[in-house]
């Protein structure tokens, strides 16, 4: 039986239960030692362990029972307490837990048992991927393996011996260090010791006939650390720039943390079959192959800034989460808010932190907004649970990060080190909560961080309604700010948060004013030590406060939220005329960029209300221009300045679809990308010359990933998806398709192929996708990106491409990455197609989700998502979710994961 199976059949009838923090128990018995032996056989894999356990002093419980976590496909032979092997009628097997009473205070329980990793399609525990055995425990995998008190604070330490035809599986691997070896008539074994105690979530191992890339980093402290990346043959011409970022990581969190690496060997694996991005095992990280493999041949600039920030995330966590773990799955931000918010620095320090930033807004609120905002909102420390499976979310891990980032704003950078070494060394070794971090961060800095603990508590995404206000006669400016937060699912009304809102005022020249606060609020505000004088970081904690500034001479324009120093929405009436001069003149990158989307926001707005009300539709002029202005200095710059270009690419794109969706109180899908497609067809009608100009100029030759020719390319991209709404540019993106040289160039002319509606294109677009096909075959990345341009098309029609590619010979819904493609990739970036009228697109997603329930139920679940978000449309469209959100809750064999999405959105 599958694990995706007995997932389902163990809870048939009954509901699941819901897990609550408040109930949360220090766990009765502990493990000091996990000696795991692991032997890889055709049929079976037979697992023996031995752990030492112990009563938990700590704990009140009394009880001589010890209960351990399985599941229904462990297929036990035995069991035995201090090497006496207990008959059947000795302990009791009852949903997956395994309990066996009158244990002694200290013993050891020894198992042992059969699994079938290679029919796991469901990808936690031991699994195969292809031809390789690997393991992914988080969050509650391990108990696929054996049994085992699978919770994070039992922390042992790990002795794993692995056994394996050697011809078939030449390299076996486990977290630690390689201590023993050995083979005898063609099998061999190698033990792996891994000396810090770990919870049984970050656990590995791997079998497989891989190859390997070599390297050392030295540490600060002059250690000697081998690394490896472990890939199988035929990859490992892609494994250069994953190891150069590896070792960039390792530096930066030396010198930006006071981090070292602490094992004398750090390995990471790549496979195919993956549920996540990558996983942070103990000394033998496994990645998912999009996340590692990097070729300019066949890896696109996006996929290689991905690779370098989710290597180092990975890295990262061996500190803010294996050292320091967490108590329990509600802390889960502890440990994932703190790393992405090290991996974005890191980003940053990597990059262009402007164009970072950028990026990382439009991320959070393209996926966390909308979460915070449909019916499965959570705070970023949950309350409840049924599947923790279902909390590894945007909101958990994205705006867990910028609730770091808050207080990094609060603190400033040397504060928020002291806190940050001061969490480390308070904690190290320990299972610890996030209330653990915000009082470190306390005690070393000396703020009052009590009323920023709302963060944790409270779901949904502020509002903020700002006002200004100049009097002239006294030369003052006043910022009045009312904050406000929507109810969430279980959350009616909410507590006032405390957020740091970063603010310029812009004098008529556009310089920045130096500040002065003047009144009893200037209690509430600290200087940002970068730009002393002309940003200020007010300190909000009220429902509604003022903010006065002294010595304003003339009429200022406000900057608000510089750097977006907090994750809310915020309202301003700002007029055109104010977002044109904020563009050109913000000191603040981002809110240079965020003035462009907020006049393209006001401008698509009244266009789609337009179309609402049977107008004609009329583009404001200024939108123009100010990609006009944008264009010229493109054109105007020289080779050096490539960071203001990859900015300039961003200053060209218009908000996004979901974005807009996400600012409407009901999302008209049709009017948004009606308005969106008119504005952008607009913008390549009145300045092809410029367009064209600026898409020749940065033609290179060079393919290389440095800052410079990724923005040039990104630049260049951008003009094109503008110049193929005029039909006689089409040989431009035909010929940039055939001569490309890079994976980057290739996607984007394929994708300008696929996009336009005119006949024309349709033999070019034909004739491209088969040539990408015929000739990326062998490499699964690339067929990836061949099936998610298509998904992604937002021509009508596409949705039944999507279902013929279903039958497609290289589709297999069965690897996560490729149902992603298709799957993921319509429902999630095709809002057009997805949300049609007559219902067919969400019928399709149920559809899958049902396939899917019973194969891989965490999947499933996650690409339910678009379906939970019906309350921001319209009413038809409700009806229509809802009724697929009906259909798959009265399927029968509902796994966990699926269950508790959809009874939570409906
Ligand atoms: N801890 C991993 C990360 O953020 C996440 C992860 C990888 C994961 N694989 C998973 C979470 C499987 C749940 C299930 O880097
Ligand atoms: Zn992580």
């Amino acid at each position: 039986m599958s694990t995706a199976e007995s997932k389902t059949s163990n809870q048939q009838g009954s509901q699941p239960t819901v897990i609550y923090l408040k109930d949360y128990q220090v766990p009765p018995w502990l493990i000091d030692e996990t000696h795991l032996h692991v032997h890889i056989k055709n049929k079976v894999t037979v697992v023996s362990a031995r752990l030492l356990v112990r009563r938990n002093p700590a704990s009140a419980e009394q009880s001589a029972v010890l209960t351990l976590n399985g599941s229904p496909e462990l297929e036990t032979e035995e069991i035995a307490v201090d090497g006496r092997p207990l008959s059947s009628n000795e302990y009791q097997i009852e949903d997956s837990n395994l309990m066996i009473p009158n244990i002694p205070d200290a013993c050891e329980i020894s198992t042992r048992l059969a699994i079938k990793p290679q029919e796991n399609t469901a990808l936690e525990g031991l699994y195969k991927s292809g031809d390789i055995f690997c393991t992914q425990c988080e969050a509650e995998g391990f108990r696929n393996i054996t049994w085992y008190i699978d919770r994070p604070d039992v922390m042992a330490r790990f002795t794993t011996t692995i056994e394996a035809k050697k011809s078939a599986y030449p390299v076996l691997l486990a977290g630690g260090n390689d201590i023993d070896r050995g083979e005898k008539a063609g099998r061999h074994w190698v033990t792996w010791q891994d000396p810090f105690p770990k919870p049984a979530y970050l656990f590995a191992l791997v079998a497989g006939d891989l190859q390997h890339l070599a390297d050392e980093f030295v540490t600060a402290s002059g250690r000697k650390v081998s690394i490896r990346i472990y890939t199988e043959a035929h990859n490992l011409d892609k494994l250069d720039f994953a190891m150069e970022s590896l070792k960039k990581a390792m530096r930066w969190d030396e010198e930006v943390y006071g981090r070292e690496y602490d094992l004398d060997i750090f390995m990471i694996v790549a496979v195919d079959s993956f549920n996540m991005g990558a996983m942070e095992n103990k000394g033998l990280n496994i990645f998912n192959t999009s996340c590692v493999l990097a070729h300019p041949d066949t890896t696109t600039d996006a996929a290689y800034q991905r690779v370098e920030a989710v290597v180092a995330h990975e890295y990262f966590h061996n500190w803010s989460g294996n050292r320091v773990t967490c108590r329990d799955w509600f802390q889960l931000s502890l440990k994932e808010g703190f790393t992405v918010f090290r991996d974005q620095q890191f980003s940053s320090a990597m990059g262009s932190p402007v164009v970072c930033r950028i990026d990382q807004v439009t991320t959070l609120r393209s996926v966390q907004f909308p979460e915070d905002a449909g019916q499965m909102a959570h705070p970023i420390r949950p309350a409840s649970f049924m599947e923790i499976n279902n909390f590894y979310t945007p909101t958990v891990y994205e705006k867990g990060a910028e609730v770091v980032r808050m207080i990094y704003s609060l603190l400033g950078p040397s504060l928020f080190r002291k806190g940050s070494d001061l969490y480390f060394e308070r904690h190290d070794g320990q299972a610890v909560t996030t209330e653990d971090f915000v009082t470190a961060m306390e005690d070393a800095s000396g703020a009052d961080l009590e009323q920023f603990r709302l963060w944790y508590e409270q779901a949904g995404t502020p509002v903020l309604d700002v006002t200004g206000t100049w009097n002239e006669a006294r030369q003052t400016f006043t910022l009045k700010v009312d904050q406000s937060c929507p109810a969430t699912p279980g959350q009616d009304s909410k507590q006032p948060f405390h957020l740091p809102l970063a603010v310029g005022l812009l004098d008529a020249k556009g310089v920045d004013m130096p500040l002065e606060l003047v009144g009893h609020a200037a209690a509430g505000a600290s200087e940002q030590a970068e730009e002393p004088g002309t940003t200020l970081v007010l300190n909000i904690t009220q429902p509604s406060e003022e903010f006065v500034f002294g010595n304003v001479q003339t009429r200022p324009v406000p900057s608000l939220l510089r750097g977006f120093s907090a994750p809310v929405r915020l309202n301003y009436d700002y007029s055109r005329d104010d977002l044109m001069f904020l563009m050109s003149h913000d000191a603040d990158g981002f809110n240079r960029w965020e003035a462009g989307q907020r006049l393209g926001v006001s401008i698509l707005e009244a266009m789609v209300a337009q179309i609402e009300q049977g107008q004609p539709l009329t583009v404001d002029q200024r939108l123009i221009s100010a990609l006009e202005a944008n264009l010229i200095q493109a054109i105007d710059q020289h080779e050096d300045p490539a960071l203001d270009k990859a900015m300039i690419a961003q200053m060209l794109i218009l908000p996004d679809e979901t974005w807009l969706a996400n600012l409407a109180q009901v999302a008209n899908v049709d009017a948004i990308h009606q308005a969106r497609e008119a504005a952008r067809e607009t913008i390549a009608d009145t300045m092809p010359d410029l367009l064209k100009t600026v898409y020749q100029k940065n033609r290179s030759s060079v393919d290389e990933i440095t800052a410079s020719a990724v923005a040039r390319r990104s630049l260049k991209n951008l003009a094109l998806s503008y110049l193929v709404y005029d039909e006689s540019n089409l040989p431009l993106a035909v010929g940039q398709y055939e001569s490309a040289t890079n994976m980057t160039d290739a996607v984007a002319a394929l994708r300008a192929l696929v996009n336009v509606g005119y006949p024309a294109a349709r033999g070019a677009r034909e004739a491209a996708l088969a040539h990408f096909h015929e000739r990326w075959s062998r490499e699964p990345l690339v067929i990836d990106q061949w099936f998610s341009l298509q998904a992604s098309c937002q021509l009508p029609g596409t949705l039944t491409q999507v279902k013929a590619l279903l039958k497609h010979p290289d589709f297999d819904i069965k690897v996560p990455n490729r149902m992603r493609a298709l799957v993921a990739a319509f429902a999630m970036a095709n809002p057009v197609n997805f949300h049609q009228l007559s219902g067919e697109g969400y019928e399709f997603l149920a559809d899958r989700v049902l396939e899917l329930n019973t194969i891989n139920p965490q999947m499933a679940a996650r690409i339910l998502t678009p379906l939970t978000r019906w309350s921001k449309y319209d009413l038809p469209r409700q009806q229509l979710m809802k009724e697929q959100l009906g259909r798959i809750q009265s399927a029968p064999d509902l796994s966990r994961d699926v269950f508790e999405v959809v009874d939570k959105s409906l």
